[in-house]
């Protein structure tokens, strides 16, 4: 009786792997262009890599590209839901591929500064998905950026069939419940959450305050490090700009934006202490972004499918070691921290020396600007011809 049971549960197994088209099996080679990889089936990002290296974020340090190309991964992965199948099939190219649809709606304002900027790309590489494009061009960012882990990338995504709906995706002027509340119906914790917010260390805003651009969310916005959670847990006490945008509150220096969402994440009891730990701690925020992020750009596609083509990201920009150190920017000190986490304390920061600071804002880049609108009209991936054969041939 029981050896049968195992006879049967071992033919069970066979048909199920049989069912699953298993992925390409590793096999070490060096591709036609000379690099190496573990993996045959990732010799084909090869070729994109170098062009968007080249062409697209061309001498970009961390800046406007980097970030563009960040903030759309998220957009597009997370029209997904665990529990409602109408909500989208996640990081599946949705959002550019039914751009005039998804760009139309207010928590996406912004993002087709990355269609203008991805979609001549992406017209130009038909050998993989959108869906793909969009990721890889998010982990590539990331390489810009000193302070990341060394990213992962798993390839084989498959587009979307219809636009996610509207509602995916949290907008700032949301509580944290909802928020939290959305991110779990996607599949991620608050913990994971907090890890991912670690992006608006290299972030800032183009949209929040009508009459200012690339307003930064931190003091160094092209650096992947740990001032994000030190300043959005300070006393707010300007704004740089206007006051009454929807979705601001007041950012501790002159020139920074704070979102009202990130002074949530900040205060709220379900997110302080995970908020918290990231300060002046590199490394934890590194490898929790690292495995969060890498969970998001899966979301809603059968990683079982698809291959690890890590190997072929660019090494990372180590932090200089004096950057690791946080600090209270001039100005601010350990008093205008409003202490949320009720276990642990602040960890004590010097102060960077010299006068009062005006953050600078992110140059913008003029690849951004471009036929897709901020209200999704022209936002029609099928204008460019090879991309639309390709998305054709799928649907
Ligand atoms: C979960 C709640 C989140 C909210 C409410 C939120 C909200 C926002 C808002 C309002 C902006 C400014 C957009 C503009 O005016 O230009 C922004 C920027 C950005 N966000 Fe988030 N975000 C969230 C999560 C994330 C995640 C998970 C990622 C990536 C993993 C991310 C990456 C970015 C980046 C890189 C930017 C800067 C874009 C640029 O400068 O072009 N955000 N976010
Ligand atoms: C990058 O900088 C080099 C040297 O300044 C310049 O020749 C090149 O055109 C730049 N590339 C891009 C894509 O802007
Ligand atoms: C699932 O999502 C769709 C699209 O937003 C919505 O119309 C529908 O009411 C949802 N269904 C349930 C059971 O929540």
């Amino acid at each position: 009786m029981f050896s049968k049971s195992l006879v049967v549960l071992a033919a069970l197994a066979t048909v199920l792997n049989a069912a699953a088209t298993p992925a390409p099996a590793a096999r070490p080679v060096t591709c036609a262009g000379g690099q190496k990889t573990t993996n045959e089936a990732c010799c084909v990002l090869f070729p994109v890599l170098e062009d968007i290296q080249e062409n697209l974020f061309g001498n970009d340090t961390c800046g406007d590209a980097s970030h563009t190309a960040l903030r759309v991964s998220f957009h597009d992965a997370i029209g997904f839901s665990m529990t409602n199948k109408s909500f989208g099939t996640g990081a599946d190219g949705s959002i550019f591929l039914f751009g005039e649809t998804e760009l139309s709606y207010p928590a996406n304002l912004g993002i087709a500064d990355a269609f203008n900027l991805e979609a001549p790309f992406i017209n130009a590489h038909p050998e993989i998905s959108v869906a793909d494009f969009i990721q890889f061009t998010a982990a590539v960012s990331l390489t810009k950026c000193p302070g990341v882990a060394q990213p992962t990338f798993m390839f084989g995504r498959v587009d979307a069939k219809s636009p996610a709906p509207i509602g995916t995706v949290p907008q700032p002027t949301d509580q944290i419940p909802i928020i939290l509340a959305r991110m779990a119906d996607a599949g991620l914790s608050a913990e994971e959450t907090v890890a991912l917010i670690a992006s608006h260390s290299i972030a800032g805003a183009d949209d929040i305050d009508p009459d200012l651009m690339g307003l930064p969310f931190d003091s160094t916005p092209s650096t992947f490090d740990t001032q994000f959670f030190v300043e959005t847990q300070l006393a707010g006490t300007v704004f740089p700009g206007s006051a009454g945008n929807a979705g601001e509150v007041m950012a501790p220096i002159k020139g920074e934006l704070r979102l009202l969402s990130d002074q949530g994440f900040a205060r709220d009891s379900a997110t302080a202490c995970f908020f918290q730990a990231n300060v002046n701690n590199q490394q934890l925020m590194a490898n929790n972004f690292k495995a969060a992020f890498a969970k998001m750009q899966s979301l809603g596609q059968n990683t079982a499918k698809m291959v690890d083509c890590s190997d072929v990201l660019p090494s990372v920009i180590p932090l200089p070691g004096a950057q690791a150190q946080a600090f209270f920017p001039s100005g601010t000190d350990q008093e205008d921290v409003e202490q949320a986490c009720p276990t642990t304390a602040f960890p004590s920061l010097p102060v960077l020396p010299g006068p009062l600071e005006t953050i600078s804002n992110i140059v913008q880049d003029p690849a951004t600007d471009g036929n897709c609108d901020d209200d999704g009209s022209g936002c029609v991936l099928s204008e460019f011809p090879k991309a639309a054969k390709r998305s054709a041939s799928e649907l």
